[in-house]
């Protein structure tokens, strides 16, 4: 590893706490920068002392009256990591987490936070069990959160069953595995680019064609895929989407304008495509509003050009995956394999559009990813940012398949 990776560490109070020191010991002799946050309840399990002696950094605790009396810490801390870990994640915090409460140093740094946050549970069966954390559990997953674990076995309690932390082992791979997926394509410059939003076809200079998407499926997938490290660009049509401004965005109008601005940002290793683009387009833009409502009437249309298909069949760069999106009302999966078919794709994601509260313009959606090697995963109704993270998780997955240099 060529930089030391800065590891954010949130001790909440339970049993569990006292492996956080097993883990320190592995992530600093690793190499690992680590600061420590302890909770009011964390430290009825592990004293402040322990901490210091191993990070050589005294625990952050309190969220008036910081460390270094020159810093805000709650955003000094979360800008300073790389990644932040709870551990153990309390159901306790995992409720807070969910109401996005801040009443500690640690709940405060954890929302104003732009950085990957993984959650380590830890609790008795019951409590993991029960339908109040399970909602939580879904509910943090729907708002980016990151889980690891928890596993079945024997409890401090003396209970058997789901909700004993993962190991400070198991723990210790994922933290690798994800920087090494990180460095993995930083290095090799992996790019991306996403299309999305509608797209609108002017008949005069006041009216036009469009639809409901809303780009934000799209701009959810392009957060995931920066997140990674990833270079990425957004090809976005006309949204109410208020973008970050880490994400490189391209913002355009029209079908056209959006296959300009994609022959234009091409070489790229993958492409997806997530616009609703306008199938047609007026014939004649007029200049000015028309008057005469039957010239209206008479309006002719033409075919838009198709996108995904132009980047599936070019020969002229390619991208190695090509990945539409196919939103259909009815007999979604079949014909969305006749599209991944006809438009030479290697996944597709068909997304259901039948009802009104998920899809188009919806936080929602309900999705089966098919891939042209007859691969299909299907996804029952969730959150567009946790589908995003399935949805480049399957995509990266097929391009390190094919790229042997990668493995
Ligand atoms: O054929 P249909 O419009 O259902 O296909 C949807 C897929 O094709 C989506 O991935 C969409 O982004 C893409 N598409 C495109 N250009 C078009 C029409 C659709 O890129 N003109």
């Amino acid at each position: 590893m060529r930089t030391k990776k800065k590891i954010l560490l949130i001790i909440c109070g339970g049993i569990a706490a006292y492996k956080s020191l097993d883990l320190i010991r592995l992530l600093l002799r690793k190499k690992y920068e680590v600061k420590t946050i302890l909770t009011k309840s964390g430290k009825k399990f592990i004293t402040p002392l322990s901490l210091t002696t191993l990070t050589k950094d005294k625990p952050y605790q309190n969220l008036f009256g910081a460390n270094d009396n020159s810093k805000i810490d709650h955003i000094s801390l979360s800008r300073w990591a790389d990644m932040i870990l709870v551990l153990p994640t309390t159901a306790n915090f995992m409720s807070k987490l969910n109401k996005g409460m801040c009443n500690d140093l640690a709940s405060t740094v954890i929302l104003a936070s732009n950085k990957d946050i993984f959650l380590v549970p830890a609790m008795n069966v019951r409590m993991w069990i029960h339908p109040a954390t399970q909602k939580n559990y879904k509910d943090l997953i729907g708002y980016g959160y990151k889980f690891i674990g928890p596993e079945n076995g024997e409890m401090a309690c003396g209970e058997y069953g789901k909700g004993k932390m993962s190991s400070p082992r198991q723990i210790f791979a994922v933290i690798q595995n994800y920087f090494r997926n990180k460095n993995k394509f930083k290095e090799k410059k992996i790019k991306v680019l996403i299309t999305a939003g509608p797209t609108r076809e002017y008949i005069d200079s006041v009216r036009f064609i469009s639809n409901e998407s809303s780009g934000k499926q799209g701009y959810e997938l392009a957060k995931c895929f920066k997140k990674l490290g990833i270079d990425t660009t957004l090809i976005l049509g006309p949204t109410s989407l208020d973008v970050e401004d880490e994400i490189k965005t391209k913002n355009v109008i029209s079908a056209d304008q959006m296959l300009d601005v994609v022959k234009k940002s091409l070489p790229v290793d993958i492409a997806i495509c997530v616009a609703a683009v306008s199938d047609f387009k007026p014939l004649k833009f007029q200049n000015g509003k028309i008057k005469n409502s039957k010239t209206l009437k008479n309006l002719k249309l033409e075919k838009n050009p198709d996108i995904l298909e132009y980047l599936g069949k070019t020969n002229k760069n390619r991208p190695k995956i090509v990945v539409g999106f196919s939103a259909e009302t009815q007999n979604i999966d079949k014909n969305s394999e006749e599209k991944l078919r006809n438009k030479n794709c290697d996944m597709i994601i068909s997304n259901d559009v039948s009802k009104k509260n998920f899809g188009f313009n919806s936080d929602f959606n309900k999705i089966s990813i098919i891939d042209s090697n007859g691969k299909k995963l299907k996804f029952n109704k969730n959150k567009k940012n946790y589908l995003a993270y399935v949805i480049a998780r399957e995509i990266l997955n097929k391009f390190l398949s094919d790229d042997k240099s990668l493995n």
